[in-house]
């Protein structure tokens, strides 16, 4: 079986839904950089063992990363998932778990890298929206995509509403793609990744068009 550690930085609902369904991924532990998360509580009362390192107790982001680093590479783990992490990480800290590192982001990226995506996605009058796997690269929000959930913008959304369509895609997508992972379904050629299921379920999970009801 394949292992896991889960960076969170909050309340840790994809982090759930990753330990909540059959991935074939072991947890082995959850960390956070935010002492307070609650997403530490809910993994605690999972009997999932917890890591709180606060990131305003180190120096420099370069002195953090490197204690995030030991702390995860002493439970050597085949996977390493940022599941609501909102820290950047630093190129060396990449370079320490190469094609190992799963991001799941809140935007059909390229588009809305960074903060305040559902926001962003309503000022520009996207009409679509959703959110991306990939495998994490140096640069922000960028790496080998491996699968998107797309959901509509409708009429009358608010960035909660959206935010809460695009979310309930994320718990669905996230998991799907760590199980392609652990089943070693996954494989990157010049970027781009190549998913090895059955063309009908990967449609199913890559698209996931109908997200929830509109929001009123
Ligand atoms: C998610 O939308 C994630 O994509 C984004 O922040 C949110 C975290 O939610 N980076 P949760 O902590 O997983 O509930």
């Amino acid at each position: 079986m394949k292992s896991g550690v889960i960076l969170i930085s909050g309340r840790g609902s994809n982090m759930r839904s990753i330990v909540e369904a059959r991935t074939g991924l072991e947890v082995k532990a959850v960390i956070s950089n935010r002492p307070e998360a609650k997403g530490l509580e809910w993994a605690r009362s999972q009997g999932i063992g917890t890591v709180a390192l606060d990131h305003k107790a180190h120096p420099t982001r370069e002195a953090f990363d490197e204690r995030l680093a030991a702390e995860i590479a002493r439970l050597e783990p085949d996977l390493v998932l940022l599941a609501g992490f909102m820290r950047i990480l630093s190129p060396a800290f990449i370079a320490r778990f190469p094609r190992r590192i799963l991001n799941i982001h809140p935007s059909l990226l390229p588009s809305f890298p960074g903060l305040h995506t559902h926001r962003r996605a309503l000022d520009d009058g996207e009409r679509v929206h959703g959110c991306t796997v990939h495998y994490v690269s140096p640069d922000v929000d960028r790496g080998p995509i491996i699968a998107q959930g797309v959901v509509p913008v409708v009429d009358g959304d608010d960035e909660s509403s959206l935010a809460a369509r695009v979310l309930a895609v994320e718990h669905r997508l996230l998991p799907a793609a760590v199980g392609w992972h652990c089943a070693g379904r996954i494989a990157i050629d010049a970027g781009r990744v190549r998913v090895d299921v059955p063309m009908g379920r990967a449609d199913d999970a890559l698209t996931v068009p109908q997200a929830g009801a509109p929001a009123r």
